[in-house]
């Protein structure tokens, strides 16, 4: 396995420097509407700025979801049962993954990163919080199908996807992670996925454009982290956090936008951008139950169960994986 040969899924070139980003930046800016994938939010930095961001008053979907997590255990060890395999997309949040292991009485936890070191960091601090509990880590890519430790190959498993990650990618990807998912957890497997629901886009915006500026730092943290890591000339200043509701496609988009004129140089290539032009940072979807049931559909998962938070803001789904049949 490629973690016990103390190689990385992350590609360096001799600067040091992970490969993709740069492509991906590089690629991004010079399309007409310049985008960077959100996955690039997520430097050290980056994800010590999304903590905060969890604990902001305008912030709700974390602490929903700890609350339907919290509420709902017994349910959960109802309808999921004991003795299953918990296979966790993204190595696990400190807060939410005890709460589920708490509940079901797993036989084993299988948390899924393509970063190594979150990885090692949460499976230790879970190994710790459940000593009885065989922890399977594995340094992998879940946009991919991932092979599953031998030790769980007989458990049944259920997946666990909280957070509306979900949300950040646009239908096509969704689908096809929920397809990859199923593929990786097989048959007879489960899904408990967080899923954000559409409200007052009010509400909305302001969760992601708090009063204390945290979710601005997070954005622009990016344009720094191109300068940091790809020699980028980005004038940070001149750049202002935009977070816009787009109805037609029930989602928030993050952007960068250009107050001024601005030209930069990342890498050695030369972009301009007019006043007013943006870089989209990220979209996070935002679902209805009738769009949730339709994703998870399209996925392979047929819906079971879906719970929502006192406050009706954010919704957590239990889904099966669908059998196949031959006519409606
Ligand atoms: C981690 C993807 C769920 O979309 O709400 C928070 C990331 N971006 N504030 C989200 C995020 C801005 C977050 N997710």
């Amino acid at each position: 396995m490629a973690a016990e040969q103390g190689l990385s899924l992350v590609d360096l070139d001799e600067d040091g420097v992970d490969t993709k980003f740069r492509a991906d930046v590089l690629q991004g800016l010079s399309e007409p509407q310049k985008a960077i994938p959100a996955r690039w939010f997520y430097d050290d930095a980056g994800s010590q700025l999304f903590e905060d961001i969890t604990q902001l008053p305008e912030y709700y979907p974390t602490r929903a979801e700890t609350e339907i997590l919290t509420d709902r255990c017994a349910e959960f060890r109802e309808l999921i049962g004991t003795r299953r395999a918990v296979v966790e997309f993204g190595s696990g949040s400190s807060v939410k993954t005890p709460l589920l292991l708490g509940c079901i009485d797993p036989a084993a936890y299988v948390p899924l990163d393509i970063s190594g070191d979150f990885l090692r960091a949460s499976a230790e601090a879970l190994s710790t919080q459940f000593p009885g509990l065989p922890v399977y880590p594995v340094e992998a890519d879940f946009m991919r199908r991932v092979e599953l430790p031998s030790e769980v190959a007989t458990l049944p498993k259920l997946g666990f996807f909280p957070g509306s990650t979900i949300g950040n990618m646009v239908a096509r990807t969704a689908v096809d992670l929920l397809r990859t998912m199923r593929a990786t957890l097989g048959e007879s497997s489960q899904l408990l996925i967080g899923m954000d629901l559409i409200k007052d886009p009010a509400v909305l915006k302001a969760a992601y454009d708090d009063a204390q500026g945290v979710t601005a730092a997070f954005n622009l943290n990016l344009a720094e982290r191109i300068n940091r890591e790809l020699g980028g000339t980005i004038p940070v200043d001149a750049l202002r956090h935009v977070a816009r509701w787009n109805d037609d496609y029930a989602r928030i988009e993050m952007h960068l936008e250009a107050i001024r004129p601005i030209a930069f140089e990342v890498s050695g290539r030369r972009f301009t951008m007019a006043a007013g032009e943006t870089i989209h940072t990220e979209n996070s979807h935002k679902f209805s139950r009738r769009s949730s049931n339709t994703l998870l559909l399209a996925g392979g998962w047929t819906p079971r169960r879906r719970w929502l938070d006192s406050a009706e803001r954010f919704s957590l789904i239990l889904a099966d994986a669908t059998v196949p049949r031959s006519a409606p």
